[in-house]
């Protein structure tokens, strides 16, 4: 069945049907089709277009329609373009006089976009709680952590000593902006676009505010042009999936490097790591690499949609149908990428001796804090900077271990040589927001108490 069977003289040819269907993807739209289709028919109800009766009867077929769907009952058709399509033939086979009305003062192009809002909300908020399980994750990692700590890098070279608990709350802070993100995407997805029509609005005195409102969005659509054509929240969605890949990537390339030989910071549980076909010894981090190598489809996904909405004239453009498969693959793979590392990364043992060791090899890791000593007595940083400079030149060149240099040096003495010992340098990170044990417990009772909010907010 063709829905503008009237206007032409033949059916579409199976060449425009192959190309122009989107059933093949948009079914998962088929629950949240349903739902607003029945507010759809309690609004016209309300507006007395249709009777009671009917409003019952239109209601029953789409609750059997749902269930249908549900339980993978449903038959759909060759001539179904999209699963709006087939949910109103199957509707119109069981609802007798009551069928035909059900499309009243509706488009395809506002009720798509509604069970596309449908769908954005309920999946975003979803993959939300999906990342705070794992900061929960890297919180009782961090927890458990402790004392231990290890190099902190920059440029990947061994830079300062810094808490275990630190580095990994830093990846969970970068996560909590990515909760964030996805929150205010579903308040501004947060708008019903149905009683917006094919784009013009309806000459029927729909109620959209209250059909928004039967439905939970907060509120109904300004302007009915900009109702079908805004995929804002499409294209936001995808933005913040793709941040938060890129997010999971940076972790993903962390596991990676710590579980391979010459770290060795990190072993990879057995269940949580995969083997060779041929080399029997292997033991490989394919879950953190897929996290790593995801973060590009979903880069690719936002850039599709962005490219897509470019310079499209208002209002509906079928064009707008390509919005579907980014949004659902990119949803899709998340929420496959955020148990498995949460899985991966609960279950890892951390070799905190190794860490260390690798922190402590080097007393050079302690050069800032020479010179912070020394700034301590008057010194101004700059010449302290070089001072200590020259020793750690001196000391590689000669061979000779830095603390000798210090203690011989006319700035420094005997009394800097302790800020060398194993362990010192990350105890003296004191400052707000620092890498040492003061400010990190105090962190990780925020990083607790914004999980907790988190959770809070996302509970309903
Ligand atoms: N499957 C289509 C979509 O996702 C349905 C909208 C078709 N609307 C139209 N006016 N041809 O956008």
């Amino acid at each position: 069945m063709s829905l503008w069977g009237g206007r032409f003289g033949q059916g579409p040819s199976p060449e425009l049907m192959d190309f122009t269907s989107s059933l093949a993807y948009d079914r998962q739209l088929g629950g949240d089709d349903v739902t607003a289709s029945k507010a759809h028919v309690r609004g016209l109800g309300r507006a007395g277009i249709l009777s009671n009766e009917e409003v019952g009867i239109l209601v029953t077929a789409l609750d059997r329609v749902g269930e249908e769907l549900q339980e993978a009952t449903f038959r759909f058709q060759a001539g179904d373009e999209d699963v709006h399509t087939a949910i109103e033939r199957r509707v119109t086979e069981m609802a007798g006089d009551a069928g035909p009305k059900l499309h009243t003062g509706r488009s395809r192009n506002d009720q798509v976009a509604v069970a596309l809002r449908l769908f954005t909300k309920r999946e975003l908020a979803q993959v939300a709680r999906e990342v705070v399980a794992l900061q929960q994750v890297l919180l009782d990692r961090a927890d458990a952590a402790n004392d231990a700590y290890l190099p902190g890098y920059t440029h990947l070279q061994r830079a300062q000593p810094v808490l275990l608990a630190h580095h990994l709350l830093a990846h969970g802070w970068a996560l909590a902006r990515d909760v964030d993100r996805l929150w205010a995407t579903v308040r501004r997805a947060d708008v019903s676009p149905l009683g917006a029509g094919a784009l013009a609005g309806s000459s029927l005195e729909l109620d959209p505010t209250g059909v928004a409102d039967d439905l939970g969005f907060a509120a109904a659509f300004e302007n009915s042009m900009d109702a079908v054509s805004d995929r804002d929240f499409v294209a936001e969605a995808l933005f913040d999936l793709a941040l938060l890949g890129v997010h999971l990537s940076r972790i993903g390339e962390e596991v990676v490097l710590w579980s391979s030989q010459e770290f060795a910071f990190l072993h990879l549980s057995d269940a949580h790591s995969t083997g060779s076909s041929m080399l029997p010894q292997k033991k490989n981090p394919d879950v953190a690499e897929l996290a790593r190598g995801k973060a590009g489809r979903l880069i690719g996904n936002v850039t599709a949609v962005l490219a897509t909405l470019k310079a499209l004239p208002l209002a509906y453009d079928r064009d707008l149908q390509e919005d579907k498969e980014p949004l659902f693959d990119s949803v899709d793979q998340v929420r496959r990428a955020l148990p498995a590392l949460a899985g991966l990364l609960a279950t890892a043992t951390f070799d905190t001796a190794r860490m260390q060791s690798a922190a402590d090899a080097d007393a050079s890791g302690a050069s800032v804090d020479l010179a912070e000593w020394m700034v301590a007595r008057g010194v101004a940083f700059r010449r302290a900077h070089h001072v200590v400079g020259v020793l750690v030149r001196e000391s590689a060149e000669r061979g000779v271990p830095l603390a000798e240099l210090v203690q011989a040096h006319p700035d420094l003495g005997s009394e800097a040589v302790p800020l060398l010992e194993p362990g010192t340098a990350v105890l003296r990170r004191t400052s707000p927001g620092g890498a040492g044990p003061g400010p990190v417990s105090e962190q990780l009772e925020r990083f607790r108490r914004l999980l907790e909010r988190d959770l809070e907010r996302l509970s309903n």
